[in-house]
């Protein structure tokens, strides 16, 4: 092999190290972002993440004035325990002026209103749970414990429900909606599929 013909291999080889360690980069960055996006996954899931249609909770694992955020096929559910000033609020936020007048309880009837005692836990009602998904676009996860009403406050374009789930300021058409539920014993709530 004369010098010339060394001289070219050598740069064929040259060529495909600078492609393979190309590769190897790109690869380095597709797995990184995807470690990247699996963190912000983790970070962004609720700690008491479940699959399962019907979703248990057990209210006695709820502090008063806290409010724990599940995972009922694949939307948010919250559940706030309600200490008896936030009752108080609630009752006295109900009136004609309502955005919305209508209890939006699955188990109940369209037209039943949304007073404090409609929104909360039959046989328990220092609780109330809802799908905390904003009922303007359907597609913003509300924040609790926020917004003028220390409610559930909408990121998106900021509609502010109050501790009864009720919008009272802002866009949002319906209340925050009720799903069916059962309480059964020892303060198991069980969320209906
Ligand atoms: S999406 Fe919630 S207020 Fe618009």
């Amino acid at each position: 092999m004369d010098n010339k013909q060394k001289f070219e291999e050598e740069l064929q080889n040259a060529g495909k190290r600078k492609l393979l360690n190309r590769a190897i980069l790109g690869m380095g960055a597709f797995g990184l972002g995807s470690f990247l996006w699996m963190l912000t996954r983790a970070a962004n899931t609720p700690s008491e993440f479940q699959t399962a249609s019907d979703l248990k909770i057990d209210l006695n694992q709820i502090a008063e004035g806290e409010t724990k955020t599940f995972v009922f096929k694949g939307s948010p559910l919250s559940v706030r325990y309600r200490t008896n000033a936030e009752m108080e609020e609630a009752e006295r936020l109900y009136g004609p002026g309502l955005h919305d007048p209508y209890a939006n309880n699955q188990l109940l009837h369209e037209q039943d209103p949304a007073t404090n005692a409609n929104r909360s836990i039959a046989g328990n009602s220092a609780f109330i749970a809802v799908i905390s998904i904003c009922t303007h676009t359907q597609k913003c996860a509300t924040n609790a414990n926020q917004g003028d009403f220390n409610g559930w406050l909408c990121p998106c374009c900021a509609t502010h429900y109050d501790l009864a789930g009720r919008v009272i300021k802002g866009v949002a058409p319906r209340n925050l909606l009720i799903p069916r539920y059962r309480l059964g014993n020892n303060n198991i709530l069980h969320i209906l599929s």
